[in-house]
């Protein structure tokens, strides 16, 4: 996926490639596939990853987009957003919470949502926001995401099992 971001959205961009790296190990390991970039194989192993992922850049990623994106997007993006959020959270919670036949199948709803979910942001709604916001708001959106993501230095190595 060619990821062309104003500079003021690369912070949420590079964790997005991080996003679909971890989909991608989910949809792998679950799959049974002898190659999963790294990540392992047992449910343990994997809820573990996920775990990894939502503390240390998932919740605050999320929530940094829909308090600093928010206040400019459409309601219809909004309520997408949102929605596709804690539809999320709750897979990711079902993951740990469900009987453990149901695990597997929780953790693959959440990495086919993830991996969808970031490219309608890369392809549809980032773009719409480069376009939209003026200079001087996206240049303080951007400052804003490197303090909240970047100089918080978060998730470097969380898709390393
Ligand atoms: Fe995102």
């Amino acid at each position: 996926m060619a990821l062309k971001r104003t500079r003021e959205l690369k912070p949420l961009s590079s964790e997005h490639h991080q996003a679909l790296l971890v989909a991608f190990q989910l949809k792998k390991a679950i799959a049974g596939h002898a190659e999963t970039a790294g990540a392992p194989r047992d449910l343990d192993g994997l809820l573990a990853l996920a775990r990894r992922y939502e503390d240390s850049v998932f919740r605050n990623h999320t929530s940094a987009e829909e308090e600093l994106l928010g206040g400019f997007l459409s309601s219809d993006d909004m309520r997408r957003l949102l929605g596709e959020h804690a539809q999320m959270r709750e897979f990711l919670e079902r993951a740990r919470s469900a009987p453990e036949g149901d695990r597997r199948g929780a953790l693959l709803s959440f990495a086919d949502l993830l991996e969808r979910h970031v490219r309608w942001e890369e392809r549809e709604l980032f773009p719409r926001c480069e376009e939209q916001i003026g200079a001087e708001a996206l240049a303080s959106l951007g400052h804003e995401l490197e303090r909240r993501l970047v100089l918080a230095g978060r998730g470097a190595t969380v898709h390393r099992a």
